[in-house]
């Protein structure tokens, strides 16, 4: 098949991990006969270095008109002045919103090869195979703010309607069903209002899904459940600002943030995929990134907007096979690592 592709480097590792998914994308193409072409545009600090805001305009016409967005990371403290108007965060935030892309998946597994280095206890990560669906395009990302400026007080809002609960729920029950048929919903019903209608909304959307069973749980304790029982866990639904917090926290399981994709996805097959992990300027341009998670991306975006399973599918065992072989980058080494290039060389080499 022929498809295009916009992709979007971003900012600090952005470009190095970039470089590494189009080389496993461009294997895939030889592989299995399908021709990918790139959009390459920009978002981010880079896009307000060189326009002077986040997100211009050419780089939404290139993925309007493409299948697909592959993006690596936006940010760096260059760019952190809290007065500033224009913030690299505010392009990712305005392209998830311009799509409709209100369903963002987050699949976390434990990877027996990495347990000797993951912080918990091996038996603990037995069986660890959880899927987040984090709502993307609403809450209190999306809610009425108030600056500080001058003044004293500031302010944001936590605001859902029961659509937008209802349709991010759906698209978790139907996972679901695909999977160990388990939900657990996410919410702080005990104190906050639209978290009272979140669990209405979600307890109505299940009356569509009788084969699936829903857990709602408190994000607090459920913040410490991911840790003491991670393997009880199936699909977890949760609000933008919770899935966000609660993602980052559940790749300790995965024994680094360097290994966690994510899939954004709306109404069609149109979708926006990325690393969970931001910019990490720390390391940028030293080939130390790890490019797992962003590569594992592109196999998301193999999957949801592409629908090429198989490729997919190789593209995972790919990674599964250089880490079986010991292949590690810094962030999940015990003892010696290896270079980003050296690193997808590995995964090539299995794909082959
Ligand atoms: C993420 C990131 C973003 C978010 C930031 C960079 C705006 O943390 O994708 O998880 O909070 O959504
Ligand atoms: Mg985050």
């Amino acid at each position: 098949m022929k498809a295009n592709i916009t992709l979007l480097p971003g900012d600090g590792v952005g470009p190095e991990i970039t470089a590494a998914t189009r080389q496993v994308l461009d294997q895939v193409a030889t592989k299995f006969g399908h021709e990918f072409i790139y959009h390459e545009a920009l978002i981010g600090g880079a896009a307000i270095d060189q326009t002077g805001t986040s997100l211009p305009p050419e780089t939404l016409k290139a993925a309007e008109q493409s299948d697909a967005i592959l993006l690596a990371a936006v940010g760096g403290p260059q760019w952190d002045d809290p007065t500033a108007d224009v913030r690299p965060e505010q392009g990712l935030l305005a392209i998830r919103k311009h799509f409709g892309l209100f369903a963002n998946l987050r699949p976390v597994k434990a990877y027996p090869a990495l347990s000797a280095f993951a912080p918990l206890r091996a038996e603990l990560l037995e069986g660890v195979d959880i899927l987040f669906v984090r709502e993307l395009t609403g809450g209190i990302y999306f809610g009425q703010r108030q600056e500080a400026g001058e003044g004293d007080t500031a302010h944001d809002t936590m605001i859902y309607s029961r659509d937008e609960v209802q349709r991010v729920a759906h698209v978790a029950f139907r996972a679901a069903q695909k999977r160990r048929k388990s939900l657990t919903s996410v919410d702080k019903a005990n104190v906050l209002a639209s978290m009272r209608l979140w669990r209405r909304a979600v307890a109505e959307v299940h009356e569509d899904y009788a084969d699936v069973s829903l857990q709602h749980a408190l994000v607090d304790s459920c913040a410490m459940h991911l840790l003491t029982r991670p393997a009880s866990f199936d699909v977890v639904l949760a609000g933008n600002m919770f899935g966000d917090i609660l993602s980052d926290e559940a790749s300790v399981l995965a024994g680094s943030l360097g290994m966690l994709p994510s899939a954004s996805l709306g109404a069609d097959r149109f979708g926006l995929y990325e690393p969970v992990h931001g910019s990490a300027p720390d390391i940028a341009g030293q080939g130390k990134a790890n490019p797992t998670g962003m590569i594992l991306s592109a196999a998301m975006m193999l999957r949801y907007s592409l629908e090429l399973e198989a490729e997919a599918q190789a593209v995972e065992a790919a990674i599964e096979g250089a880490l079986a072989d010991g292949a590690r980058t810094a962030d999940i080494a015990v003892s010696d690592s290896i270079s980003t290039g050296e690193f997808t060389g590995a995964i090539l080499s299995h794909l082959r």
